[in-house]
């Protein structure tokens, strides 16, 4: 007999959470949708009509439906801490959006506050669930490029007026992608906390200290627009980190990292050099694409995201992304943006 599915209550029906009703939508053994809330009426009631699920605008509401096991957050980021905190004291699970929180002390009170209630807590960095991630990992830890010395990624994004009131569909109205305090950041903290989540992650490294310099060039904002750091990680590498959120004309080059026996450009199809005899797969003193496939479960990043959860609610294990892993790349982020005001070098702050 399969297990019966998670039943999810949705926190949030704006922009992104209309990707995770599609994910869910597409694991019907797994996981179930059985409400939804959003403090506008009109995204609650659309997306429960579109459902046939109840709508509700107050979140105690929501949490107090006993056919709700799990919530998923897809709210503004200043709200992730208070909501993820009374959701568990409701007893529910919670996935949440990327990133955990605004500030590191949030990101803590979320993971004790769901420790002591005994509940699961995920944050939604789906790239993980990437072939190109879970390949690169691989990769790296068959030795095909060495020791990591440098890491160094470039996004360049060039977000268009209406974004910053309201994303990137006009769904939910909305200021809080400009401001510090509910966002927490720009591009930086917004975007390129996928790329640090994955790449802390598949290589292991830990950054120890940073230097950064902010700007905020050509958005009417109050997060920054252009960002640079560098990074000291422990046992010697270096990493450099620039982000844009105004360059016109795009063309980002992504993440590479570069090791002591080669070299691996994060793409797709990734591309590996080694120096290397006996990889499999790849040739000694060669560069070659490397298929990254499909993904897990046969399914998209978003959906192996939830998959993954809900395994990890039904069989009471620690699930891939929890709190801690996820605070590694907000304690990043906020040490780089500390160092950008201070225009002194800051210490990551490893809990
Ligand atoms: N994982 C990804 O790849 C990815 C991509 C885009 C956005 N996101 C993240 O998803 C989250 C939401 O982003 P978005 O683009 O959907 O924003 P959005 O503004 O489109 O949607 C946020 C929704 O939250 C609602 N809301 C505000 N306060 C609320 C409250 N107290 N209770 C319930 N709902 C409330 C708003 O009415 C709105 O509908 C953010 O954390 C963002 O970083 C993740």
């Amino acid at each position: 007999m399969p297990a019966s599915p998670v039943r999810f209550g949705l926190i949030g029906c704006g922009e992104i959470a209309m990707h995770s009703v599609k994910a869910l939508q597409g694991l019907s053994e797994s996981c179930a949708i059985a409400a939804v809330q959003d403090v506008v009426e009109g995204l609650a009631k659309d997306t429960g009509e579109r459902l046939g699920v109840p709508a509700v605008t107050q979140v105690d509401a929501l949490l107090a439906r006993n056919d709700v096991d799990a919530v998923v957050l897809s709210t503004p980021h200043f709200l992730h801490a208070p909501l993820a905190i009374q959701a568990a004291k409701a007893g529910k699970h919670v996935a949440c959006e990327k990133p955990i929180a605004c500030t590191l002390a949030q990101a803590d009170e979320m993971i004790a506050a769901c420790h002591a209630a005994g509940v699961k807590l995920s944050i939604n960095y789906i790239s993980r669930y990437s072939g190109m991630v879970r390949k690169a990992k691989e990769l790296v830890e068959a030795g095909a490029i060495g020791k990591i010395l440098r890491y160094q990624v470039h996004v360049a994004a060039d977000k268009p007026e209406s974004y910053w009131s309201g994303g990137y569909t006009g769904r939910a109205k909305s200021d809080w992608r400009q401001s510090k305090e509910k966002s927490g950041g720009g591009v930086l903290v917004m975007n390129l906390s996928h790329n640090l989540d994955f790449v802390l992650w598949l290589t292991g490294l830990v950054p120890e200290r940073v230097y950064a310099e902010a700007a905020t060039h050509l958005t009417p904002v109050e997060v920054e627009d252009n960002i640079s750091a560098v990074v000291h990680f422990r046992g010697g590498a270096i990493g450099s980190i620039d982000a844009m959120s105004c360059a016109r004309g795009k063309e980002s080059f992504g993440d590479r990292l570069y090791g002591s026996e080669g070299q691996l450009v994060l793409a797709s199809p990734l591309r590996v050099y080694t120096a290397r005899e006996g990889v499999p797969g790849l040739t000694k003193g060669q560069w070659t694409d490397v298929d990254v496939g499909k993904g897990l479960y046969g399914t998209d990043e978003r959906g192996a995201y939830f998959a993954d959860f809900a395994k990890a609610i039904r069989e009471d294990t620690t699930p891939l992304i929890s709190g801690e892993e996820a605070r590694k790349a907000l304690a990043l982020c906020v040490a780089i943006y500390q160092s950008a005001e201070t225009h002194e070098p800051v210490k990551v702050d490893h809990r």
